[in-house]
């Protein structure tokens, strides 16, 4: 089976296409590299010892995203394609939903085009919005609270009223809680460009003295030590979804939303602890004040995917933090040594 993975040579997909070619698909990648590096696919290609097509383009570029589909037999599609900066969302609206509402739609209608009706899409606990009931369960209320959310939330409509219109389509949803983690060859991991706005790359850029301390955002949330609870993954935990999410689509038509988390919740203060711990290596950091937009709590209910997928997430904290520790060692300037 001949899979289409956008955004390939990013965090998730490249992890995700090292799970699909070690299962025995035959991938097709496509980037435009605005947040990725084409090395990734490499190193994709050194873990696996298995070579694919890759294809630098614009999802929104329709002509050159048709001459893929002319040029491979793609039966399915992975979605990761999309801008995820939730600060930078806010700044620039436009820029969000032209590059992942639009990019999706003219995805969506090359796949009709050439009678491509499965696929598998890169949504995001956020649509969960500021929900305060835990754990979070698909069937709960949506609603968000940036422009980024929203552009998930669209498309999550859209593919769900494609779904209604046409019942040979299949839909998968899968909603991310919070990747971490690198593959344990150390070779991919996450590399966000400037400074990093998400947790974890902000620790290991501490830890290879790059960047002097963590702050904190805030110690005073309705938790246990004050500072919010996350649901925390491993990156290959979720490359795994996407593998059993592809296997469900292929068996079933229609769309479903599914959550990708542990159902574990760990604060801010225990990764920091648990990293120093598991790595040997300090992470100075100081409270500083409260992001706009941070929840106390945020973490999974895992009954439906084990349910409809038959998948469970399988590492812990201690195995997130050393694999993505492993990678920014290894890498201390990321893919841009
Ligand atoms: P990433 O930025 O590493 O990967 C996205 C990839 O898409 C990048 O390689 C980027 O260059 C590419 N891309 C962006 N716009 C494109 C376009 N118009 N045409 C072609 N390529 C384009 O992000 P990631 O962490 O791998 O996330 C993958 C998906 O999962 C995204 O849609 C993201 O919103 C979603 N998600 C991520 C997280 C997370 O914490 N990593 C959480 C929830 C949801
Ligand atoms: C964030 C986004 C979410 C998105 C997800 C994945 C917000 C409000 N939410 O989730 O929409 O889907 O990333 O891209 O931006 N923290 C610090 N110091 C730091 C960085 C983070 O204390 O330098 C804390 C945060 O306050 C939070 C936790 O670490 O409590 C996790 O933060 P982060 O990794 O950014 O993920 P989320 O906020 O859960």
């Amino acid at each position: 089976m001949s899979v289409l993975l956008t955004g390939a040579a990013g965090y998730v997909g490249s992890h995700t296409c090292v799970e699909l070619l070690n299962r025995g698909f035959s991938i097709v990648g496509i980037d435009n590299y605005i947040n990725s590096s084409p090395v990734a696919l490499d190193r994709v290609r050194q873990i696996t010892s298995k070579d694919f097509p890759s294809y630098e383009l614009d999802l929104r570029d329709e002509r050159a995203l048709r001459a893929v589909f002319e040029a491979q037999p793609i039966e399915a599609v992975i979605h990761f394609a999309g801008l995820k900066a939730v600060g930078e969302s806010v700044k620039k609206p436009l820029e969000y939903y032209d590059n992942n509402l639009y990019g999706s739609i003219v995805l969506l209608k090359v796949m009709r085009e050439f009678a491509v009706r499965s696929i598998i899409f890169s949504s995001s606990a956020t649509v969960y919005g500021a929900a305060t009931q835990m754990p979070l369960r698909e069937d709960m209320a949506l609603g968000c609270v940036n422009p980024y959310g929203w552009t998930k939330f669209a498309i999550e409509q859209m593919l769900r009223d494609l779904c209604a219109a046409d019942p040979g389509f299949s839909a998968v949803l899968l909603r991310y809680f919070n990747p971490v983690g690198a593959h344990e060859s150390g070779l991919i991991g996450d590399d966000p460009s400037g400074i990093p706005n998400n947790l974890l790359p902000y620790v290991t850029r501490v830890a290879v003295e790059e960047l002097q301390r963590l702050p904190v955002f805030g110690n005073d949330y309705n938790t246990p030590d004050g500072t919010p609870l996350r649901d925390y993954i491993h990156v290959s935990d979720l490359a795994r979804g996407h593998v059993a999410a592809m296997e469900y689509a292929g068996a079933h038509k229609g769309c479903e939303a599914v959550n990708l988390g542990t159902g574990k919740a760990s604060s801010v203060l225990e990764v920091i602890k648990t990293f120093e711990q598991v790595n040997g290596v300090p992470i100075p950091y100081f409270i500083a004040p409260r992001r706009a937009g941070d929840a106390d709590e945020s973490w999974s209910s895992t009954e439906k995917a084990e349910r409809l997928l038959g998948w469970k997430a399988e590492k812990g904290l201690g195995e997130m933090l050393r694999d993505a520790w492993r990678w920014q060692k290894q890498n201390p300037k990321g893919y841009h040594a």
